[in-house]
C-alpha cells in the first residue's frame, strides 16, 4: 500500500465527512477566488436577465482541494437549479453520456469532475450536446448503421479538471469560459480554518490558526484536515482551548515542519541537491531516484514546492534554488 500523505490535497476517505460538514453553502463563505466569483455573478446574472435557464458552459481547472467541486455546487445554487455530477472516469461508454445526458431536466446543470479522464469517444456525444443540446446516436453497426438526431434538454456543463492540459483543444474551446483556480494566500487559509473551526465547534486562540495556516500548502482541504488533527490531538491532552504549542506539538508529530513540508517533500529537495547537484533534472529522472510515480510529483509535491519557492521549472527540467539548499543545510544541523 502506498504511504498516506497528510499534506496531500487528494481527496481521501478520511476528507468525506469533513468535505461535506464543511463545505461552503453560499459565495459569502467561499473565500478568495474573488475575480471568479465576480466573473460568475456577471455570468448568472445576465442569463436572469435574458430568462434563459442556462448559462455558458464552465471549464474549472486547478490542483486538488481548491475549491473546483465546491464552486460548481454554488454556481447551481445561484441559478437554482439542479445539479447532476459524473466523476469522468464513470463514463466509459458513449451510451453511459447519452443515458445521463437524455435524463437532465430542462436547465439542470450536468457536473462532470476529472472530465480529463472521460472516454475519448465520449467526445462525439458531447461536442453536439454542448452546441446544439443534441444527441448524435449510431444505432447498428456497418452498412446497416444510421445516426439518429435527439433532441435533449438545455443543460449548462461544468467540468472540473486537476490536468488541463490532458484535456483535448476541441473540448476545451467548446467551454464559454474557463476558470483557473489559484491557490490561496496565508490569509484566506487562515480565515477558512477559523470559519471550519466555529463550524466544528472549537475554540482556538490566533496563534494556533496561525500555525496551522502556515504549514496548509495554501490549499483549503489540507487546512482542514490538519485543523482536524490539531482538534484530535488536542481533545487526548483535555484542553478546550487550542494553543499555539499544541497546533505545533500535533504537526510535528505529524512529521510537517515549519515551512510545511513532510518527508516526502524533503526527499525531493535532497534527491535534487545530492543527486543532480541542484538540476536541472527530468521529471522522470527525478521520479526514478525518488523512488515516487511521476504523477505524484507533478499533483502532490512540486505545486508547493513550486510555490514557495523551493524549486524552479526551466526548459531542462527542475532546480533546488537557494532557499532549498540552505533548508536543507539546516535540516542536517539540527
Ligand atoms: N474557497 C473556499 N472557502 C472555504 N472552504 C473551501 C474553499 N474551497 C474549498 N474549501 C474547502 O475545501 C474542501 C475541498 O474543496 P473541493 O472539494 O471543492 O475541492 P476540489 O477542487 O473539487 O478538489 P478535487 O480536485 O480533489 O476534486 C471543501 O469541502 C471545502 O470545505
Ligand atoms: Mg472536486
Amino acid at each position: 500500500m502506498k504511504k498516506k500523505k497528510k499534506v496531500s490535497p487528494i481527496f481521501t476517505e478520511e476528507d468525506k465527512t469533513l468535505d461535506l460538514a464543511l463545505r461552503p453553502q453560499s459565495f459569502k463563505d467561499y473565500i478568495g477566488q474573488t475575480n471568479i466569483k465576480k466573473n460568475i455573478r456577471v455570468i448568472v446574472e445576465a442569463a436572469k436577465r435574458r430568462k434563459d435557464p442556462c448559462i455558458e458552459h464552465l471549464l474549472f481547472y486547478g490542483n486538488s482541494g481548491l475549491g473546483k467541486t465546491t464552486l460548481s455546487y454554488l454556481v447551481a445554487k445561484e441559478m437554482k437549479v439542479g445539479i447532476r455530477t459524473i466523476a469522468g472516469p464513470s463514463i466509459k461508454k458513449s451510451g453511459d453520456l447519452a443515458a445521463i445526458l437524455t435524463n437532465l431536466r430542462e436547465g439542470d446543470v450536468l457536473f462532470i469532475d476529472e472530465i480529463h479522464r472521460m472516454n475519448r469517444t465520449c467526445e462525439e456525444i458531447i461536442y453536439p450536446a454542448m452546441e446544439e443540446f443534441r444527441l448524435n446516436l449510431i444505432i447498428g453497426k456497418g452498412p446497416m448503421a444510421r445516426t439518429m438526431n435527439l433532441k435533449i434538454p438545455r443543460f449548462t456543463l461544468i467540468g472540473a479538471t486537476t490536468r488541463l492540459a490532458l484535456l483535448s483543444s476541441p473540448l476545451r474551446s467548446r467551454f464559454g469560459a474557463t476558470f483557473r483556480l489559484d491557490s490561496y494566500t496565508t490569509k484566506e487559509i487562515e480565515q477558512i480554518i477559523k470559519r471550519s473551526a466555529s463550524l466544528l465547534g472549537l475554540r482556538m486562540e490566533q496563534d494556533s490558526i496561525t500555525t496551522i495556516a502556515s504549514r496548509s500548502r495554501f490549499n483549503p482541504r489540507v487546512a482542514n484536515r490538519l485543523l482536524k488533527r490539531v482538534r484530535d490531538f488536542s481533545e487526548v491532552k483535555g484542553s478546550n482551548v487550542i494553543k499555539k504549542k499544541e497546533a505545533e506539538e500535533a504537526l510535528s508529530f505529524l512529521d510537517i515542519d515549519e515551512a510545511g513540508l513532510e518527508s516526502g517533500d524533503r526527499k525531493i529537495l535532497q534527491v535534487l541537491l545530492s543527486r543532480f547537484n541542484g538540476g536541472p533534472a527530468g521529471l522522470q529522472s527525478l521520479a526514478i531516484a525518488s523512488s515516487e510515480e511521476e504523477e505524484t510529483i507533478i499533483e502532490i509535491y512540486e505545486p508547493y514546492l513550486l510555490q514557495s519557492g523551493f524549486i524552479q521549472r526551466t526548459p531542462r527540467g527542475r532546480v533546488a534554488t537557494e532557499k532549498a539548499r540552505k533548508y536543507i543545510d539546516k535540516r542536517r544541523k539540527i
